[in-house]
């Protein structure tokens, strides 16, 4: 059995650069479990909504659809029967969510990373691990220059736990704050616990009471290359990360890999995958990949679709990239 599919892809608010999601939609199933049998795809316009055409060489199962309803560039996914007349069936796909999306959305600040591109990294990291064929496994989320926390709470929102570094005093408790907020508007309890790391910063675990057991996230405030002790938590299975912009930050992305890749790995569960997004014009590909592997047992995935996800983001940032990094099971 095979099954024609029809992908809608997110809408976006057009702009002249709103098309990376379009170019990055077909490499999130490429990357997926599903991508494997994928024998074809294409762009299509259907009902003059713009998306995918795939062509997957077998039925899909209940996990494919749990699955799915994780996909950050995906909005809804139709089986086609061609008919004549075409006809497009929708998926009963179910976006699993502990807490309303709004936790990512509602806030803008300059810097932010935009809320569907944290989704892709956190779907990228997952669909490289060992985890990515059980939708059900709950999983922890690291990421060590967390800002505002846009990926901290889109792991929140799918019922996973989260943990974030960031040395900005104002940017961390702001952040704090915001999270105590939305929790209290949106009336769900939970108990913030403050502490101090001597020497190195403060810590905030908030216990989440939507699940059983409640979510945890712990922000810290404080150097990433501490990010073991600042945590002091159980190892991640996933770290996703966005490195700051702009050329002038190409000793300080080379610092922050240098330092920060020890003290991460120490959080990072073995068999983890890291997914680290940066700026072409601080490093090329090259050279990230090379300071990556020279860490043992970490692999940079380099293959399609993993070796395609350079794209633009504005007129001035032509060249965002996406690296996806295996941790091997016993190093
Ligand atoms: C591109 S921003 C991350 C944005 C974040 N993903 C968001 O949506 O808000 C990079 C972050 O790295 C942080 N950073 C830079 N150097 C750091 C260091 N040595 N330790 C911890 N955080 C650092 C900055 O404060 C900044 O918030």
């Amino acid at each position: 059995m095979s099954v024609h599919l029809f992908a809608l892809i997110a809408p976006q608010r057009a702009t002249l650069y709103s098309q990376w999601v379009r170019q990055l939609a077909p490499q999130e199933w490429l990357a997926s479990p599903l991508g494997r049998d994928i024998s074809q795809w294409e762009y299509a316009t259907v009902g003059g909504l713009d998306g995918l055409r795939i062509h997957l060489a077998r039925n899909l199962t209940e996990t494919d659809l749990e699955l799915l309803g994780f996909f950050a560039l995906t909005a809804a996914v139709f089986r086609i029967h061609k008919g004549p007349p075409l006809l497009l069936e929708p998926l009963p796909l179910e976006r699993k969510r502990v807490l309303p999306r709004t936790l990512l959305e509602t806030r803008r600040y300059k810097g932010k990373t935009n809320e569907l591109l944290t989704d892709l990294m956190i779907n990228l990291a997952w669909f490289a691990s060992p985890w990515a064929n059980n939708p059900r496994t709950r999983l922890r989320v690291l990421d060590p220059l967390c800002g505002g926390g846009t990926s901290l709470f889109a792991a929140l929102v799918r019922g996973w736990d989260a943990f974030g570094v960031d040395k900005d005093i104002r940017t961390v408790d702001t952040t704090v704050a915001y999270l105590k907020h939305f929790l209290r508007t949106v009336r769900v309890k939970h108990d913030v616990n403050r502490a101090r790391v001597k020497g190195k910063g403060r810590r905030w675990t908030f216990t989440i009471k939507v699940t059983e057991p409640p979510l945890t996230c712990a922000i810290a405030q404080g150097d990433t290359g501490d990010t073991f002790d600042l945590l002091a938590s159980p190892k991640a299975h996933l770290l996703v990360t966005d490195f700051p912009y702009g050329v002038q930050h190409r000793g300080l992305v080379i610092d922050l890999l240098t330092r920060g890749l020890p003290a991460w790995l120490r959080s990072l569960q073995k068999g983890g995958t890291l997914v680290l997004v940066w700026d072409q014009r601080t490093l090329s590909r090259e050279e990230i990949v090379r300071l990556v592997e020279g860490f043992p047992g970490l692999r940079a995935l380099n293959d399609p679709p993993w070796n395609g996800l350079v794209h633009p983001v504005d007129r001035v940032i032509k060249k965002r990239d996406i690296l996806v990094v295996v941790r091997d099971t016993t190093t």
